[in-house]
């Protein structure tokens, strides 16, 4: 049995297959060339994508309301909203799960409507809900996963060990997975997305729910996946910190729609809202060393607002580097007794409350057992 299966995928089959994959990237190019749509089609192209949930005689729900956007290939991604802004439905769209009820969506130069097939192939998936077998154990459920993406033995078994460490499922590992814990099983689950590395992995909130320590191994694990093989990441996050600390752009979306889009500097730039503090030295001279402070800040240019506080003065500003040199400079060249000058970014959390005009509440922990073990209920 064994040798039949690694007669079926040899290592070097294997990467023939998932590095060609069903599109080459030539393959892509010269499509992409032919085409009559834009030159500037992304690796991931969701054009003006609608849903409506609701058959006849239901409550019609519109849960994505003419989103667009590009991914490109190799970037990571990131959708950042909350609850029930639409993430998962685009998600599920996107990796063919769920029927849109209009728009346009291309993966890899692949229509999906026509290669929908051909774009499972190159892609992985890890949905917010269990997927994971409780008969089976930990190690026993990805190397099943391993098996079915025809990943011959040694590359399974070296890719579950190493899932098995970074998820810290190795004392577990042997244990049925119906008696983890529900923050075990998420582990799991995802562990399930990432044993076959595809060409783009797309992962609906894969730390929701994952203590910190586990979700900084993940974040560790995304990072070197991206890195070195390249991949295309798109995920979906409630949390501002993981699409800071991940992704190289992001799309902010609630309520159905793409509210904001760009790199996290970008979008923190666009707010115009760095902050510059500059301490003055106390001593006798504070207050005459103030006034000129606040003087010198407020010309300088960028500088959109400046105040005075009890310690010194602070200044507002859409780019805090640049204009933090400045001030420096003239702070120093007018010899103003500086104790202390510090360039706080705006997060966010920040981005996200000036679009939308709220707060993005999180949901910390997610129920875990639906669709696990009873799929039925
Ligand atoms: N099967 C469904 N039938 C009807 N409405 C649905 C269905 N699935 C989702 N919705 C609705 O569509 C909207 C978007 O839901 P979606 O699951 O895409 O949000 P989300 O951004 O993934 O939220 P969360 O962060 O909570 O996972 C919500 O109003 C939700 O109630
Ligand atoms: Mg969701």
């Amino acid at each position: 049995m064994a040798n039949t299966i690694e007669a079926s995928g040899s290592m070097q089959e294997y990467e023939r297959k998932t590095t060609s994959g069903v599109a080459p990237r030539t393959a892509v190019q010269t499509k992409k060339a032919a085409s009559a749509r834009p030159a500037k089609e992304g690796f991931i192209d969701v054009r003006n994508l609608v849903k409506v949930y609701g058959g006849p005689g239901q409550e019609k729900i519109k849960a994505v309301n003419d989103v667009s956007f590009t991914v490109a290939e190799g970037e990571f991604f990131g959708f950042l909203g909350p609850n029930g802004a639409g993430k998962s439905t685009v998600i599920k769209i996107i990796t063919t799960l769920l029927s849109k009820t209009s728009g346009s969506i291309r993966v890899a130069g692949l229509d999906l409507e026509s290669k929908g097939a051909d774009i499972r192939r190159i892609i992985g998936y890890t949905g917010q809900s269990i997927g994971v077998d409780g008969e089976l154990t930990g190690r026993e459920n990805l190397w099943l996963i391993g098996r079915l993406y025809h990943m011959p033995n040694a590359l399974v078994n070296e890719r579950v060990d190493e899932l098995l460490e970074v998820l810290q499922l190795k004392d577990a590992a042997n244990r049925r997975a119906y008696t983890y814990s529900g923050g075990m099983r998420r582990r799991l689950d995802l562990g399930a997305g990432l044993v076959h590395h595809p060409r783009i992995l797309f992962l609906d909130e894969p730390t929701t729910g994952l203590d910190p320590q586990t979700r900084n191994a993940v974040w560790e694990y995304l990072r070197k996946l991206h890195k070195e093989e390249r991949m295309t990441i798109f995920l979906t996050t409630q949390y501002m910190e993981e699409a800071d600390q991940l992704c190289q752009r992001i799309a902010i979306i609630d309520q159905g729609k793409i509210v904001a889009e760009g790199s996290p500097a970008q979008l923190k730039a666009g707010i115009g809202a760095d902050v510059i503090t500059v301490r003055i030295s106390q001593g006798e001279a504070f207050e005459q060393g103030r006034e000129r402070a606040l003087a010198i800040v407020g010309a300088v240019a960028g500088v959109t607002h400046s105040t005075a506080f009890d310690e010194g003065v602070s200044a507002h500003t859409a780019d805090g580097g640049a204009t933090l040199l400045e001030i420096l400079r003239r702070l120093d060249a007018e010899r103003v007794p500086v104790l202390q000058v510090s360039l706080a970014h705006p997060t966010l959390d920040e981005v996200f409350l000036q679009h939308t005009g709220r707060q993005m509440r999180v949901e910390e922990v997610k129920p875990m057992s639906r669709g696990f073990r009873n799929r039925r209920r």
